[in-house]
């Protein structure tokens, strides 16, 4: 346990830029499973910072983001499209055709294949090499709400009232708020080879404790996580205060 989110995202971002240049000196793709949201913002920052002041090149990296808003269109303000160009892509040197985020404006029918599609991409790549996630109050990891199965696919959900209300600020009100996201399931974020799940503030206390002290059950996704032989949780004092 960190005590504070700045400096537990620093040691996270040293992490993530050793893995970087670990796979740079093998001439191999570095797969990032990418996150949005409040918790990997500082994250992102210090990995900007590595890239604008330590030399840091993101141009071996592939990323796949967990999920986008359906519908959404990528240009709207609250998509998680904007948020990645605004918080890390415009400010490093990765390039645009290796970024991936659910496509947020699909027909309907087409989103099937697509989902097929990205895990597939996954897939060619041998997997995500580190995956980055926050976690829901309500114990979502990506948009994977509770009761999704740990062999869940990349999918159309449905969103939780609470979710809906919780990002019906961004939306200037509920009505405008998406109801249903695309999100990247719960069996690829298991098969990554390393998983680090940050969560800060009192607010997320009780589900953490449920992930990590609780029964594996599909009420709570992420206590899936238990089982992942290579996954670490970062926790500020508050977000661990209700561990034992
Ligand atoms: C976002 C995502 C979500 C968030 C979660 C926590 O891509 O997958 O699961 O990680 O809603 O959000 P914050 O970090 O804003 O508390």
């Amino acid at each position: 346990f960190s005590k504070d989110p700045f400096s537990a995202s620093k040691e996270i971002a040293k992490e993530i830029a050793e893995l970087i240049r670990d796979k740079q000196a093998q001439n191999k793709p570095c797969v990032l499973g990418l996150a949005t949201g409040n918790s990997p913002i500082e994250l992102y920052s210090e990995l900007v910072r590595l890239h604008k002041y330590e030399g840091l090149s993101f141009k071996n990296v592939i990323s796949f983001n967990l999920d986008e808003y359906y519908p959404i269109q990528p240009d709207s303000e609250q998509s998680f499209y904007q948020f990645m160009n605004m918080y890390l892509f415009d400010h490093i040197d990765m390039l645009p055709e290796n970024h991936h985020i659910p496509d947020g404006c699909l027909a309907k029918d087409a989103i099937d294949d697509y989902c097929t599609d990205y895990e597939t991409k996954i897939e060619a790549l041998c997997g995500i090499d580190l995956q980055i996630l926050g976690i829901g109050a309500n114990g979502h990891i990506g948009f994977n709400e509770s009761g999704s199965r740990e062999d869940s696919k990349t999918r159309w959900v449905a969103l939780d009232d609470i979710t809906i209300k919780e990002a019906s600020p961004y939306f200037s009100g509920i009505e405008h708020t998406p109801k249903a996201a695309i999100t990247l399931g719960v069996q690829k974020i298991m098969e990554a080879k390393r998983v680090i799940l940050m969560a800060w503030g009192h607010k997320k206390a009780e589900i953490i404790s449920a992930a990590i002290e609780g029964k594996v059950t599909k009420n709570v996704p992420p206590s899936y996580l238990q089982k992942h032989h290579n996954v670490t949780f970062v926790l500020d004092h508050a977000s661990s205060a209700k561990l034992t």
